[in-house]
């Protein structure tokens, strides 16, 4: 049942302190399913805080700040005994510069927890579930942010996104003026990107749905074994207004992340690839270097050279049906066709459904020049850490004092010892990173 509250405030900072105790009030009747605090002359963009079901977490401080930006462009007015808005100029659902930093924010994200493979399937999951025989928003699904809510999130075929909602949180609660719609999808763009994928065509300015009575029913998203998998990939996917080349394409973002069998009930629960991370270890990945964005997913289908890599029946069939096969075939070889098809696809699913304010969408500019960001290269994939120069220096440092300490100590064959020391040191650099157990052998005596 949804919960209206009225505030009036005397000043913003009076203001301030009931919107801060709104938010407590709230949290404390988590009960209802959705609370919302409607300010009655509240901007209108952002009329209402719908906080529902959702994850949101409503840190009193958060509240206030996420809110106070959206007063600022809404022109408020204050009056003796109350407050309001004056007619503000129409803006757009997101806010240019927001998103611009809001993407900042999650390159560092993405460096500090290798998140890439989630936040591209929030991205994915959210848009999804749009049906093109639909006219009406927000029944019509697609990316509309209602995958915020927890209805939603406890679909089946949702399971675990409920950490990438976690992860990209704080981010929303510093931006609001950034949709949660738009965040998935800069999100999931940005992380393709940082992961040495194509540049993706975005555009911006999503609306969010409200609550979650505006969630889509289960069942939108496609299954991993179905009977028939390419009659069932065609029915999800032509529902959505996709093509074959769009299916096969957007398949290929299987060359990144995990499958866990606590969550979809597919994949191995750990391989030599997953096992140490990075992130959460575990899971059966379809590659080896699951963080690396390029056509590995396509090549390792098709050889089927290693157990450890998986092959769900919906990916198989890509080598399979007589027209998912033309396109699999031509991306196994040629990565730059794939890269190409794939930034198209995924532009196209990331507008499904969506409601653009302005209508024409938001175009945000590349990132600064001089700030390019450094492509992640999952070289260290399986030990979780990053070999950077100053983590190898750090490991040398660390290592030469300890042995030149034991052969000064023991002072036999001191200078011997010492130079076998160096190389044993080079060696384990090497470990380091070529993951090479053997050359961990030879150096281990040392
Ligand atoms: C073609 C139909 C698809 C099926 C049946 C499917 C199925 C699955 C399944 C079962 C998982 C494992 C989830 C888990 O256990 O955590 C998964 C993960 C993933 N999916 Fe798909 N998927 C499909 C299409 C897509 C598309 C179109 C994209 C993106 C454009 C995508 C991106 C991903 C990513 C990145 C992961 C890894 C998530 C992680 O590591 O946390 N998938 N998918």
């Amino acid at each position: 049942m949804a919960e209206r509250l009225s505030l009036t405030a005397q000043s913003p900072v009076a203001m301030a302190s009931s919107l801060s105790s709104a938010a407590s009030s709230l949290l404390l009747s988590s009960t209802s399913t959705a609370a919302k605090i409607s300010l009655s002359s509240f901007s209108s963009s952002a009329s209402s805080l719908s906080t529902s079901s959702s994850l949101k977490c409503l840190r009193t401080s958060t509240l206030i700040s996420h809110h106070l930006p959206n007063l600022k462009r809404s022109s408020v007015v204050v009056r003796n005994g109350g407050f309001s808005t004056v007619a503000s100029p129409k803006s757009a659902a997101s806010d240019p510069d927001q998103l611009k930093s809001a993407r900042e924010d999650i390159k560092e994200l993405l460096k500090s927890t290798f998140c890439h493979p989630i936040l591209v399937r929030l991205g994915w999951h959210d848009s999804g579930t749009y049906n093109k025989n639909i006219e009406e928003f927000p029944q019509r699904g697609g990316a509309n942010g209602s995958l915020r809510f927890e209805v939603e999130l406890n679909h089946a075929a949702n399971a675990g996104l409920v950490n990438a909602l976690k992860l990209i949180q704080s981010i929303k609660d510093k931006y609001s003026a950034v949709t949660y719609a738009d965040l998935f999808q800069l999100a999931s763009a940005t992380a393709i990107e940082e992961a040495g994928g194509p540049k993706i065509p975005m555009k911006y300015g999503r609306v969010d749905v409200s609550g979650p009575e505006q969630c889509p029913e289960e069942g939108r998203l496609p299954a991993a074994g179905p009977p028939s998998p390419a009659d069932h990939l065609r029915e999800v996917f032509y529902r959505m207004g996709l093509n074959d080349k769009d299916i096969v394409a957007l398949s290929g973002a299987h060359t990144l992340g995990r499958s866990r069998p606590e969550r979809s009930g597919w994949g191995k629960p750990e391989t030599k690839y997953t096992k140490n991370g990075p992130g959460a270890p575990g899971g059966q990945s379809w590659t080896a270097q699951w963080l690396k964005f390029d056509n590995s997913y396509f090549k390792d289908i098709k050889e089927r050279r290693d157990e450890d890599l998986l092959v769900l029946p919906t990916d198989a069939v890509l080598f399979e049906d007589p027209s998912f096969k033309v396109y699999a075939e031509k991306y196994a070889e040629d990565q730059e066709l794939f890269f190409k098809d794939y930034a198209e696809a995924h532009a196209k699913l990331s507008n499904l459904g969506a409601k653009f304010d302005p209508p024409e969408g938001l175009v945000i500019a590349d990132s600064p020049t001089g700030a390019t960001p450094e492509k992640f290269v999952a070289a260290e994939y399986s030990s979780g850490k990053v070999v950077t120069m100053k983590n190898l220096f750090l490991h040398f440092a660390i290592v030469q004092f300890f042995l030149h300490f034991i052969c000064v100590k023991n002072s036999y064959g001191a200078t011997c010892a010492y130079a076998n020391c160096l190389f044993s040191q080079l060696f384990m650099i090497c470990c380091r990173i070529k993951k090479t157990s053997i050359m961990f052998f030879l150096c281990r005596g040392y």
